[in-house]
């Protein structure tokens, strides 16, 4: 059918939520149901920018907050040619981490607004679905320790979160908060749910600007 284009779905959430291990068996599941279905994350490492912001990231380097903040906001603009080409050959694209994680992270620091934040990110490919992965801070660290990387710590990602739950008032996005703390069969079987109806429903739709 002409016109038929791939969902962009997102998975956002705070640290240890499943992000990963959902995105990856949100990819799995779909093509089992003969869809066709990638993957993609944020930050996307292995290009040129995304070496600068993964040897911050790792401690190896400081960049200036503004700078960075930049850097990751390009590292989705570079994918962007590969990710319009995707979904309009009836990709259907998982990503985790995306514009939403950019803005939080960067506004949980001192002196960012939410505003300035956002606007590097303005016009990118406007998700068809955001996924938040909700789970307690206590919820969390059962699942294991932080890692050694930067922003890895519970002070931060606290005012991380509370950024996010700004983002999410914004009801110009299809945003859907999952309860993160059931099994992970469980949450796949639900996210998988969604994804599909979301799938079907856009299907006739042009890829979305966000925030515009
Ligand atoms: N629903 C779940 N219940 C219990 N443990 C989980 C669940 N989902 C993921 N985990 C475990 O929690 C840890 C963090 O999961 P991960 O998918 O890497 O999270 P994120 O990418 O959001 O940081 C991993 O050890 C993973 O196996
Ligand atoms: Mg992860």
């Amino acid at each position: 059918m002409a016109g038929k284009r791939g969902a962009l779905i997102v998975l956002e959430g705070v640290d240890r939520a499943g992000k990963s291990t959902q995105s990856r068996r949100l990819v799995e599941g779909l093509r089992a149901a003969g869809m066709r279905a990638e993957l993609l994350r944020f930050p996307e490492r292995t290009t040129e920018i995304g070496r600068l912001i993964s040897s911050y990231l790792e401690k190896k380097s400081n960049l200036e907050d503004h700078t960075v903040h930049l850097l990751f906001s390009a590292n989705r603009w570079e994918q962007v040619p590969l990710i319009k080409e995707k979904l309009n050959c009836g990709i259907n694209l998982v990503v985790e981490r995306y514009a939403f994680s950019g803005v939080a992270f960067t506004s949980a620091k001192e002196n960012f607004s939410l505003d300035w934040c956002k606007q590097p990110d303005v016009g990118l490919p406007k998700p068809d679905l955001i996924l938040f992965l909700q789970l307690s801070t206590s919820e969390a660290a059962k699942r294991g320790d932080f890692g050694n990387e930067r922003y890895e710590n519970t002070f931060f990602q606290e005012k991380v979160l509370q950024c996010f739950h700004h983002l999410m008032t914004d009801k110009t996005l299809n945003w859907k908060t999952i309860d993160a703390s059931k099994s992970i069969e469980d949450l796949h079987d639900e996210i998988k749910s969604i994804a599909e109806k979301v799938i079907q429903k856009v299907q006739p739709k042009p890829i979305g600007e966000l925030w515009k």
